[in-house]
């Protein structure tokens, strides 16, 4: 038996004076777009704001439904927009933030399990890291290079190959 070990970096800001214009705007653009999150159910609002590598941002929130496992997280809506909209061009980063009209979002948002699958699928395609940028409402910042590293073990085209 061989003891395996995989580490994730990430950078913790206190606030976004240390980060980049383009992370600062990134997360602006997530802010902003908050507005569109349709969540009557669980009030909390989540939007994904992501820079592409034509210049584009393209965002998109979480969707619910009264059905509840019929809703959408802001990452898949946002990301499937993008690639249905510009199926060719890279994802260079993505912003994502939350607020609720219930509770003070205080920590990063950091991706669900079937997000992060979604993300990779992309990721592994365009060969090119993808950084994510992460807030609450306010407060500290979470950055991840490249969110491959969110997603050690994962199921890949390989995988499916005898
Ligand atoms: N949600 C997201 O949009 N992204 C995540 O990564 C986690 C959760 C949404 C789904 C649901 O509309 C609400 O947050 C509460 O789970």
């Amino acid at each position: 038996m061989k003891k395996q070990t995989q580490t994730l970096t990430y950078f913790e800001h206190v606030d976004d004076k240390t980060l980049s214009k383009g992370q600062k705007e990134l997360l602006i653009r997530a802010k902003n777009n908050l507005t569109g999150s349709y969540s009557p159910y669980s009030n909390f609002k989540v939007s994904a704001a992501l820079l592409l590598a034509n210049g584009e941002i393209v965002c998109g929130t979480n969707q619910e439904n009264l059905a509840y496992p019929s809703g959408l997280c802001a990452e898949r809506v946002a990301i499937y927009y993008a690639k249905s909209r510009y199926p060719d061009v890279a994802i260079e980063k993505i912003a994502l933030t939350a607020f609720s009209d219930k509770f003070t979002v205080e920590n990063p948002i950091p991706p669900c399990g079937a997000c992060r699958q979604a993300m990779i699928e992309y990721r592994l395609n365009q060969k090119k890291p993808i950084e994510l940028i992460m807030r609450g409402e306010k407060g500290q910042i979470v950055v991840i290079n490249d969110l491959k590293e969110l997603m050690p073990l994962h199921f890949c085209e390989t995988n499916l190959r005898k």
